[in-house]
């Protein structure tokens, strides 16, 4: 995800801009900028790719005694990862970097570009900018104030301007932005880990509060207000993984702003949008293949669910190394879309090689722009997962599974607005929960193996589930139809079979319970998620009584990764590099 840094008061700003960008690397970026204000003026310099090209590029710049400077890494989502869409933006007299999502950025965008202002990028950060220049009119504050008045949605924003050119202007709301001191100095950065052996204690702001830098802070909330600095942390290692003991629970915790960031523009009230496609692409297909591996192999099982109940669209799902050797009948008038994390899984790019050979449309839904996948598709859905570090996925497949839907209500004209966000609101972690699971985690380390169940939808989650908990415990686990178990898997059951029970109130609730009935009178040890209680099972984790399948689906996909998560970490292994595994599989 995007990092931000800034600083003011210190006599060679460019290398905390530069150190401190190093330091967000690893939050993934394809592109990255600084805009420095020295004596002669306000200097804009991007680039695309690694750090060390901006490197390049700064050390061709002459800076007469710069002051203060802002800066940011960008990891594309609204546009193409280029120099145009990259931060910071620079307007008339200002330069601003903003992380977050400018949720009613297109109305904004339609307003300015009626009074004649041009804009030059693809993003929804370039309104807040224009917007600052519009309102203008020789105070700064006043105009910064009336800009954050009008956008809505979630930021953290930085700006300089030649108009008023000895302030940092901030503000929060919804993304992090931390405010350091160290005599006099002041240093500002989307996390600690910039910060960390440049000052000694920081303001970390709240949402609502917003205010300027010169020679001293000024914060306001509805007034202004005293700022509480407190000392920063030392470990940087930690302090990167936002205080998680893994990059694994810190993605499971983003899931809840990677959705919102996944359905922005496109889960409107007036039903789905694609910016990336038009209807005129699905002309003449009469069904669709989706290709894929592993983690996004399990979410196109569950668009194969809502695409043929929703658009009403026959979907066929391949694992991607069976289907590009078993010379599969293409057809033309086949839509055929590649599931992908990474845009490299090597099996995923040969089949969708071969769906081009043969004529098919071809649809990528990835999260790495300009990988081999998206350059090979004829359209790319863009997942807006951010990096994903842990290798076993997490947010990444909450992102798939929320595209496949709405790209199923967008062929069906469906209109899910309300169901959509409350799936996002779905994902937020209950902390008690998560304590609660922490410590049943504990009963579930011996016994010779684990049954995930579910039906319909749940069936591809037990998968799902049951690849997480194997590939980061080490221990067996198998995803099943809850339905298909008495035709064998059951032979197993006794108390050292550890079986999860995914169990939806809202479909085929009966028929599942009685699924878990028969494994609980051959005795083996049940865990069931519901909201609705069952006496008969061990142990119990509730979700909320939802009357939406998709919502409660979100709800259990964050239990199971927490419950993988638990009991890995309890077995003693490395969560986030589990053994035998890579993160993007680029050989067969
Ligand atoms: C599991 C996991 C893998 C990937 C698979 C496909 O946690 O991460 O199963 O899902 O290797 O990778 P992508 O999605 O990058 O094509």
């Amino acid at each position: 995800m995007c990092g931000i840094v800034g600083c003011i008061g210190i006599d060679y700003p460019v290398e905390y801009l530069i150190e401190g960008l190093k330091e967000l690397e690893y939050r993934g970026y394809d592109s990255a900028g600084i805009a420095v204000m020295d004596e002669e003026d306000l200097k804009v310099i991007k680039s695309v790719g690694k750090l060390k090209n901006l490197e390049e590029k700064i050390k061709k710049i002459k800076f007469k005694n710069p002051y203060m400077g802002i800066g940011h890494t960008r990891w594309a989502t609204h546009g193409k990862p280029t120099e145009l869409n990259a931060h910071p933006h620079k307007g008339q007299f200002g330069a601003l970097v903003h992380n977050g999502i400018i949720e009613n950025y297109q109305e904004i965008k339609k307003k300015l570009t009626k009074e004649g202002i041009e804009f030059i990028s693809q993003t929804d950060t370039e309104v807040i900018l224009r917007l600052f220049e519009y309102y203008y009119d020789g105070d700064a504050l006043k105009a910064f104030k009336r800009t954050l008045d009008e956008i809505e949605g979630a930021y953290a924003i930085l700006l300089i301007t030649k108009s008023d050119p000895d302030k940092i202007f901030f503000a929060k709301n919804g993304s992090p932005l931390i405010i350091a001191k160290n005599d006099g100095k002041f240093y500002f950065a989307s996390s600690d880990a910039p910060l960390i052996g440049y000052a000694n204690s920081a303001h970390y702001l709240e949402d609502g509060e917003w205010g300027f830098v010169e020679n001293k802070l000024h914060l306001f909330k509805e007034k202004e207000i005293i700022p509480s600095f407190k000392p920063l942390p030392t470990n940087k290692e930690s302090a990167k993984k936002d205080g998680f003991r893994f990059y694994m629970e810190k993605e499971i915790y983003e899931q809840f702003d990677v959705l919102r960031e996944n359905t922005l523009g496109r889960n409107t009230k007036e039903g789905i949008k694609f910016d990336e496609l038009n209807k005129s692409f699905f002309e003449g297909i009469d069904n669709i293949i989706i290709s894929a591996c592993g983690t996004s192999y399990h979410a196109g099982l569950v668009g194969k669910y809502l695409i043929e109940r929703n658009a009403k669209i026959r979907v066929n799902v391949e694992v991607a190394s069976e289907l590009r050797y078993r010379k599969p009948l293409l057809n033309k008038d086949t839509l055929f879309i590649v599931i992908s994390q990474s845009g490299e899984t090597a099996d995923t790019l040969e089949t969708l090689k071969m769906a081009k050979r043969k004529g098919l449309k071809t649809l990528a839904l990835c999260n790495v722009d300009n990988s081999s996948i998206v350059r090979e598709a004829d359209k790319t859905i863009l997942l807006r997962a951010g990096i994903e570090k842990g290798v076993a996925s997490t947010k990444a497949f909450a992102t798939q599974v929320m595209t496949l839907w709405m790209l199923a209500n967008y062929l069906g004209g469906i209109n899910e607005y309300d169901a959509i966000n409350e799936a996002i609101e779905a994902v937020k972690v209950d902390v008690s929960k998560h304590e609660k699971i922490k410590r049943l985690s504990k009963r579930y380390l011996h016994g010779h193996g684990f049954f995930f169940i579910g039906r319909d939808i749940f069936y591809p989650l037990a998968l799902e589930g049951a690849l997480k908990l194997k590939e980061i415990s080490y221990i067996h686990a198998e995803g099943y139809p809850a339905g298909e178990m008495k035709h064998g898997p059951i032979a197993l059951a006794d108390p050292g079979l550890f079986v999860v029970a995914l169990l939806s109130k809202n479909i085929l609730y009966e028929k599942t319970k009685s699924n878990i009935e028969e494994l609980v009178a051959r005795d083996a040890t049940t865990l069931t998620i519901s909201s609705e209680y069952i006496e008969m099972t061990d142990d119990f984790i509730k979700i909320s009584g939802t009357n939406h399948p998709l919502v409660e689906f979100f709800e259990m996909m964050v239990i199971t990764q927490l419950l993988a998560l638990e009991v890995a970490i309890r077995m003693g292994n490395d969560v986030d590099m589990p053994r035998n595994l890579a993160k993007s599989v680029t050989v067969e």
